[in-house]
């Protein structure tokens, strides 16, 4: 039940802190540094015999994994591709017995990333899933498992189905990083020792619910808007307009923020709202180059800024701020502000957020 919520996805996006928590349970080992995935069946041996890791979904869990190319590529040191699941099981991809096919999906029966495993399994790929609804097909087909753990998801719009795959991905690629030999044990603690302060950022986000309405407010009547990010956090650009656009019914479209210059930089006018994702990454600077350019245009700017952030606050029109956070988890705690954003605005809007038009929960027909 709702409780005193007035949706579920409001109070899908409040659980974070508990489901950010519940990821964690039983999988982290604090003391010594490590992390436990004991459904995913891996071993030292099938480790390092991993020569790419492909990882194949939709919609939300397809920018998870987004993300997880590149906690696993800077971790683990393994090459990933992402692609998205009605895309992979009709190219016929190249995948031998060294590749693991690792499937992201809530329900697990959607069925274009049901029929990406099959693919996979045929070409005799090494299958792994992540998971929410257990027993789902997704988690049956596939040689390893890690359950997602967040409880159901009834609001259409995926939160907490969100931010959990992301901890998952960076476990994954901390595990897969120490059975590789790639880590020093300083570093694998302090990846590790990174992931204890997940559930309460997460909090303090929630928090600042009313500063965000405030910008959900100004935004309301908007026709478009653009999200821009780069690097780990380019893919919670593309989150945070799919929130806006599957809701509000607001045309949103996300860039890599270095894109801007080849193309969409002349759909920025006063009425184009830009939103950035800025937060202390290595691509800060790049980024607040782009924010620069896009206010000489009159663009109207709002950032994702960390606390403290005196540049983005000089700069722009309105700031979603989030604490300090290690920058390799920072899109668990970036992402948030973007789905209390989207949901004021479709509230604003007068609609009903956990039952958009012309959308299902699962999508269990092609
Ligand atoms: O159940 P799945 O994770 O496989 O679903 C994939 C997408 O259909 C899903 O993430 C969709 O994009 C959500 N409505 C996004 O909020």
């Amino acid at each position: 039940e709702k409780g005193e919520y007035r949706h579920f996805m409001q109070k899908e996006i409040h659980e974070q802190v508990r489901s950010l928590t519940d990821t964690l349970a039983g999988r982290v080992d604090f003391d010594e540094g490590r992390i436990h995935l004991d459904t995913l069946n891996l071993t030292a041996e099938k480790a390092r015999k991993i020569e790419k890791i492909i990882v194949t979904a939709c919609g939300t869990a397809a920018h998870a994994g987004m993300v997880g190319k590149v906690l696993i590529e800077r971790i683990a040191k393994i090459p990933v591709e992402v692609d998205i699941a009605s895309e992979f099981r009709y190219r016929d991809p190249l995948v031998n017995p060294n590749t693991v096919v690792l499937a992201i999906s809530q329900s697990g029966e959607t069925a274009d990333t049901l029929a990406a495993m099959e693919e996979a399994r045929k070409k005799g790929a090494m299958l792994w899933s992540i998971v929410n609804a257990i027993g789902s097909q997704a988690m049956r087909l596939a040689d390893g498992c890690i359950s997602m753990q967040v409880g159901p998801e009834i609001g259409v719009a995926s939160t907490k189905a969100f931010t959990a795959p992301l901890v998952d991905l960076y476990m994954l690629a901390v595990l897969l990083g120490d059975l590789r030999g790639e880590l020093s044990a300083t570093e694998r603690k302090r990846l590790v020792a990174d992931l204890s302060l997940i559930p309460d950022l997460a909090g303090k986000c929630l928090d600042r619910e009313e500063e965000v309405k405030k910008v959900a407010y100004a935004l309301k009547d908007t026709h478009n808007a653009l999200y821009l990010g780069r690097g780990i956090n380019m893919p919670i650009a593309y989150e945070g307009a799919l929130k806006l656009k599957e809701i509000s019914y607001i045309h949103a479209e996300a860039y890599p923020a270095g894109e801007m210059k080849h193309g969409p930089i002349a759909l920025v006018d006063k009425n184009m709202p830009v939103i950035a994702i800025t937060p202390r990454d290595p691509w800060y600077d790049k980024m607040i180059s782009q924010v620069e350019q896009v206010k000489a245009r009159g663009g109207i700017v709002v950032v994702v800024a960390t606390d403290g952030d005196e540049k983005a606050r000089e700069l722009a029109d309105y700031v979603l701020w989030i604490p300090e956070t290690p920058w390799l988890l920072s899109p668990v705690i970036t992402v948030i502000p973007l789905q209390i954003l989207a949901y004021h605005i479709a509230t604003l809007r007068g609609l009903d957020v956990d039952q958009p038009r012309n959308l299902a929960k699962s999508v269990t027909v092609e």
